[in-house]
């Protein structure tokens, strides 16, 4: 399936993601609502170390290339 980046892009929701989704650069940090982040697959170790280095994380931050 479509990532919530690709999804956004093909949307021209104006959401960065500077390494083209290979989950190395956090630009593409999404805040959900808890309700929302609570279906979402669970986060692989490689989108936790870099959601670590996202800009203004939050207990419900995500990386929208490694969501579908
Ligand atoms: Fe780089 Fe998602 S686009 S981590």
């Amino acid at each position: 399936g479509e990532t919530l980046l690709q999804t956004a892009h093909r949307h021209d929701v104006d959401l960065e993601g500077a390494c083209e989704g290979v989950c190395a650069c956090s630009t593409c940090h999404l805040i959900f609502d808890e309700d929302v982040f609570d279906e979402l697959e669970e986060a692989s170790e490689d989108e936790e170390d870099m959601l670590d280095m996202a800009f203004a994380l939050t207990a419900t931050s995500r990386l929208g290339c490694q969501v579908k």
